[in-house]
């Protein structure tokens, strides 16, 4: 089903970060293409080398490089994909999508995107239930993007309640579906 297609996977500032190898490598193995663009504060959480290595692509960061001026087009990005897939999304890039706050290569590409945008929440339980975050989610699902619910359970701050990150296979899966 994910032959071919052409996935833009965003990153963000999540503890679930090292989760999203799982989903390059399977998207990879199901015959997927895959840029991985990722935050500033992503690459705390997960090495570019990684994550490059893994989608056989340079990760996208950065507007620019500082040495030459080059620059990647994220408008290029939003017309090259198929879909884009934000996972794991942290409760400031959620509300920075909502509200268009353009400040990092991630969200100019989100607000870029011609394709359908997946997000899957991951965040502490408290962050989850606020009703910032949650007008937020609800602002990108009118916007028409597929909020992929996240799971209760233990918590990074081992603290239990909702805010897991869906399981990288059954983010495939609504991939799959969406496509099939
Ligand atoms: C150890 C650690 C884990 C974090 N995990 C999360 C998380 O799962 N979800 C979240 O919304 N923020 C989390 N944060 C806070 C984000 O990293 C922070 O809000 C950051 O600015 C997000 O930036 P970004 O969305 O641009 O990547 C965590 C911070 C730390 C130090």
């Amino acid at each position: 089903m994910l032959k071919g297609k052409k996935i833009v996977l965003g990153i963000t500032g999540s503890i679930a970060a090292y989760k999203s190898c799982m989903i390059i490598r399977d998207l990879i193995k199901q015959g997927a293409e895959v840029q991985v663009v990722i935050t500033p504060s992503g690459k705390e959480f997960i090495t570019p080398l990684t994550l490059s290595t893994l989608s056989g692509k340079p990760v996208v960061s950065e507007f620019f490089d500082r040495r030459d001026g080059s620059w990647f087009s994220h408008v290029d990005l939003g017309l090259w994909a198929d879909a884009m897939l934000v996972a794991p999304a942290t409760a400031s890039s959620i509300a920075k999508m909502a509200n268009g706050v353009a400040d990092n290569m991630l969200i100019t590409t989100y607000l870029s995107m011609k394709a359908p945008v997946f997000i899957a929440p991951a965040m502490d339980l408290d962050m989850y239930a606020h009703p910032s975050t949650q007008n937020n989610l609800m602002t990108l699902k009118r916007y028409g993007n597929i909020i992929i619910e996240p799971q209760s359970g233990e918590l990074a701050s081992h603290l239990e309640g909702k805010g897991r990150m869906e399981e990288p296979e059954n983010i495939i899966n609504q991939l799959e579906k969406f496509f099939s």
